[in-house]
């Protein structure tokens, strides 16, 4: 080993294993000793300082402009305008649909409408009623009985305005009113699957949907 990769250092005492010249003064010392090995003050490189001061000063300019601003600015209102024009297209072929039962009725005969609505139901309401309509905090939407239902209609108002004291809740508010009637003419669509769910049934058993 050549010599000036073996030699003490003259502040510690300690056998250095680099060259004399990078062996550190007392002043490059912080003065921390633990189990004779001693903290050399190395300060953090002033790249890395800057990118924190700036991270912290866009931060507080982040936090402003999207948070505590004017509307429109946040990800989320985009994404929300976005899913709405969306909405304005999908919904431009079908015109406004009118919520009654002739309607739900036309509805249930086409599967690429009902489509439409299973993916509203997959959205808004499986965490409820379970992702193939079988139940699981809300009741069984697939079997023959049913608690605040006993026509089509009542499907479309249950939809809109909610039931239970608020268990079930109103979509009006949250949903295209096209959404409401796609979504409610997938959920008559389901019955009669009759698949098991996590609940006993609950309600009275009510007539074939009819006009
Ligand atoms: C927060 C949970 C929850 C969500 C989300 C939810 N529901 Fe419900 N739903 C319920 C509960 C609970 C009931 C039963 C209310 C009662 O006890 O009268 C219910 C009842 C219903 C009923 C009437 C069933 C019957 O037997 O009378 C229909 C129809 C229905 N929901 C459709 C939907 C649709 C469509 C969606 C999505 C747009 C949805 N629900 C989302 C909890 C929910």
């Amino acid at each position: 080993m050549p010599d000036c990769l073996s030699t003490m250092c003259p502040q510690t005492g300690n056998a250095i294993m680099y060259d004399d010249k990078d062996c550190p003064t007392q002043e490059q010392l912080t003065g921390h000793k633990y189990d004779g090995i001693e903290e050399y003050d190395n300060p953090t490189p002033g790249w890395w300082v800057f990118l924190f001061v700036a991270s912290c000063f866009y931060a507080v300019f982040y936090f402003v402009y999207y948070h505590c601003s004017l509307e429109d600015r946040s990800i989320h209102e985009h994404y929300e305008q976005a899913l709405a024009e969306n909405l304005q297209l999908q919904f431009a072929d079908i015109g406004e649909l009118s919520q009654d039962v002739p309607t739900l009725l036309r509805l249930m005969q086409d599967p690429d409408l009902l489509t439409v609505g299973k993916s509203t139901f997959k959205a808004n309401c499986v965490s409820c009623h379970g992702a193939d309509g079988a139940g699981l905090v809300g009741p069984n939407l697939t079997d023959e009985q049913w608690k605040n239902v006993k026509s089509l209609h009542d499907i479309i108002h249950v939809v809109n305005d909610g039931a239970g004291n608020g268990a079930m809740p109103g979509w009006k508010t949250r949903l295209h009113p096209n959404e409401v009637v796609l979504v409610s003419a997938y959920v008559a669509s389901l019955r009669g699957n009759n698949l098991p769910g996590p609940r006993p049934p609950e309600g009275d058993m009510i007539p074939p949907w009819s006009e």
